[in-house]
């Protein structure tokens, strides 16, 4: 049934205590029950996020280039700061976005428009090559430019495959992905290998960071073999990474980079012929909101260097020990070799869905894989202090299906 607007309101205490119940519903996200999602724990970080999105809570950053200076100010020291990270070269430019997606297909707008006005463009449809681990933002994209997407099969150790990509680049293709880490099995991708062969072939090479890019950097600068992934490497044309992932920082907010201003030409969009004169936008949604600027602004001034090398240290020092006690319980297996925080564990002994039935009846919100059958966390703060509670649940499952009589889950993996 609808529900129809009230005639008359209802006080705002009993608005916020109807919205507080409602949530009852909801994963337990706070108690890591949530495999994604949500990032960080209610600690001094996200109460610093929270404070400082608040105080730019009515700022829209649309309107920063008049309105706002202060915002323009944020984003612009925001960039550099991320810049300096990615080893991006003194000509490189960047751009804050609401998230991964919109950070990608407007890296991929910027990458079809420089082509289009720099190379001979034939009647066909113009496609990106890519494995098949890579998010499926960039499908969205070649959706709304109608673009193809080549999907790759990946290699034994589940990254992109150099070969693969090489084989799928004809004169049509106007860029070539790879991810830091893809999102499905958590590995980095050849990013060195690739570039090479975009080097080679003339094609633009986009970076997907989005869930890496605010700690591979830290995992790297602690000594952890995570892959190059960045501007360091010749041929990488574009970079995305969301700040409101790893970053810690409030939704929404991402950023996108590109090696050269010439490369960045295309990414914004003006328009004047409006009644209202020029209209100039570096983002797809129009009006969003500044509190996302300035609260990354906020945590990178909070954390620094050393807060973020801290927070990537002790999380995959837990991430290991989340690995060794999955590999410690008999019939399970890693899939891969997961290069960050992102793990996914399956069988060949058990339908590893029937155990994410059991752990979803003890209130684990599964995260499934189909491409091979696993079980999939993006492992946040949130599930350290319950990483025993869910090792010791998962054994037990384990267990008990193990003891049931043989049947077939009727999971599907959604994301
Ligand atoms: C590798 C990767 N790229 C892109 C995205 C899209 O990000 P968003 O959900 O912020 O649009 C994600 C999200 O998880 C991701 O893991």
């Amino acid at each position: 049934m609808r529900t129809l607007m009230p005639d008359n309101g209802m006080a705002a205490e009993e608005v916020l205590a109807a919205l507080s119940a409602l949530k009852h519903k909801d994963c337990d996200w706070k108690n890591g029950r949530s495999p994604a999602y949500a990032f960080n724990p209610v600690d001094e970080i996200y109460e610093l996020g929270r404070a400082a999105f608040l105080e730019y809570f009515s700022e829209n950053a649309l309107g920063m280039h008049r309105a706002f200076p202060s915002v323009k100010q944020l984003e612009t020291e925001v960039i550099d700061m991320a810049l300096g990270l990615f080893n991006a070269p003194p000509k490189a430019v960047g751009f804050t976005t609401t998230g991964g997606t919109e950070s990608i297909i407007q890296a991929v707008q910027a990458c079809r428009d420089l082509a289009r006005a720099t190379r001979k463009t034939s009647a066909r449809r113009s496609n990106i090559v890519a494995a098949e681990s890579v998010h499926p933002a960039f499908d969205k994209a070649g959706r709304l430019m109608d673009i193809d997407v080549r999907r790759l099969a990946v290699g034994a150790d589940f990254r992109a495959d150099p070969a693969a990509l090489r084989a799928a680049i004809d004169d049509d293709t106007i860029m070539v992905v790879g991810s830091a880490p893809c999102f499905p099995y958590g590995v980095v991708d050849p990013i060195a290998e690739i570039a090479a062969i975009a080097r080679e072939r003339d094609v633009w090479m986009h970076v997907d960071a989005c869930v890496g890019g605010y700690i591979a950097p830290f995992a790297r600068m602690l000594g952890r073999p995570v892959p190059a992934f960045d501007f360091a490497i010749d041929g990488v044309c574009s970079l995305s990474a969301d700040l409101h992932k790893f970053g810690l920082c409030p939704k929404p907010a991402s950023t996108v980079f590109y090696r050269s201003a010439e490369q960045a030409r295309f990414h914004p969009f003006e328009f004047s012929g409006w009644p209202n004169g020029r209209f100039y936008t570096t983002t797809i949604v129009g009006t969003r909101p500044a509190g996302g600027v300035a609260a990354a602004w906020a945590v990178f001034r909070h954390l620094g260097v050393t807060g973020y090398k801290r927070i990537a240290e002790d999380l995959l020092t837990h991430v290991d020990a989340y690995r060794a006690g999955i590999a410690a319980i008999p019939g399970l297996k890693v899939v891969g070799d997961p290069h960050l925080s992102i793990v996914a564990f399956g069988s060949h002994e058990i339908d590893i869905f029937r155990v994410a039935e059991v752990m979803a009846e003890k209130g684990w919100l599964p995260g499934l894989l189909q491409k091979p059958k696993a079980i999939h966390r993006m492992v946040s703060r949130l599930h350290v202090p319950v990483m025993d509670e869910y090792l010791s649940d998962l054994r037990a499952a384990v267990q008990r299906v193990r003891q049931s009589t043989p049947a077939a889950s009727t999971l599907k993996a959604i994301y």
